[in-house]
């Protein structure tokens, strides 16, 4: 078979898979992002004055402060276990890469929700996580705090946009160009073979 009609399953085993804790993080993190964002737009899209407003921004705090949960928790794992070494196959400038890009998704995945708290705890509108109880506010309600908040998460947007699409495409990079199945290493297929 020649190299390029090689199937994906049919690739080399890339390297020891993520634990099963970190990877079902990942994907739960992956998915409340895919979720966040086009919410965040569909409501800021939004007439201030439609009644339904509230219930969009209040479910798109709520699936922001679970992403928050979930990456303690999945740094606290990370830090408490150790992450498979990426595989030799790929240069050390894109695990150079890699890491800094992972580092920097780990920034946001914090960055993001704080920013997102502090613009609506500073600006008094408190968060009804899925309408089930009231977050605690831990920052003042200070204007000025509030509006620091909107402008840092409003920027960090772009970076989240940037970074997501570098991840996304670094993985297809790796798997359909340099045929490494990375992908497995966050699946749990690589560690089967
Ligand atoms: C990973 C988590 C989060 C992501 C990726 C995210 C993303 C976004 C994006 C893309 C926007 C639109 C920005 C713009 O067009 O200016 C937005 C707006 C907003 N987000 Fe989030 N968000 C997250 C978490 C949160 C949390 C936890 C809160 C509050 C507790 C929050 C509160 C808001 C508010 C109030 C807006 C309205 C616009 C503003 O005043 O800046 N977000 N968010
Ligand atoms: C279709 C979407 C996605 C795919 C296919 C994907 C795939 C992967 C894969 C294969 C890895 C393992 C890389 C390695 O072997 O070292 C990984 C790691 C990672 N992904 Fe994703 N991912 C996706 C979405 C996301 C999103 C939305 C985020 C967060 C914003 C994210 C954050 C991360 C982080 C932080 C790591 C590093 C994990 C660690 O080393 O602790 N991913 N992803």
């Amino acid at each position: 078979m020649s190299r390029t009609s090689q199937s994906i399953s049919a690739l080399p085993s890339a390297s020891p898979t993520y634990s099963a804790t970190l990877r079902v993080l990942h994907w739960l993190t992956a998915l409340c992002m895919f979720v966040v964002i086009p919410l965040a737009w569909y409501m800021t899209s939004m007439d201030r004055h439609d009644p339904s407003r509230g219930n969009w921004v209040n479910l798109h705090k709520s699936i922001g402060l679970t992403v928050l949960l979930l990456t303690l928790i999945r740094v606290v794992t990370r830090l408490a276990g150790s992450a498979p070494p990426l595989p030799q196959s790929i240069p050390a400038f894109e695990q150079t890469l890699a890491h800094i890009g992972h580092g920097l998704l780990y920034l946001i995945l914090f960055a993001m929700p704080i920013s997102g708290y502090i613009n609506s705890y500073g600006g008094g509108h408190p968060v009804n996580w899925f309408w089930l109880f009231q977050v605690p506010a831990v920052v003042p309600q200070d204007k000025a705090l509030g509006h620091l908040g909107s402008r840092i998460h409003g920027l960090l947007a772009y970076l989240t946009y940037v970074l997501i699409a570098g991840h996304v495409l670094a993985v297809v990079y790796h798997q359909l160009i340099q045929r490494v199945d990375i992908l497995g290493r966050m699946t749990g297929r690589a560690g089967k073979r």
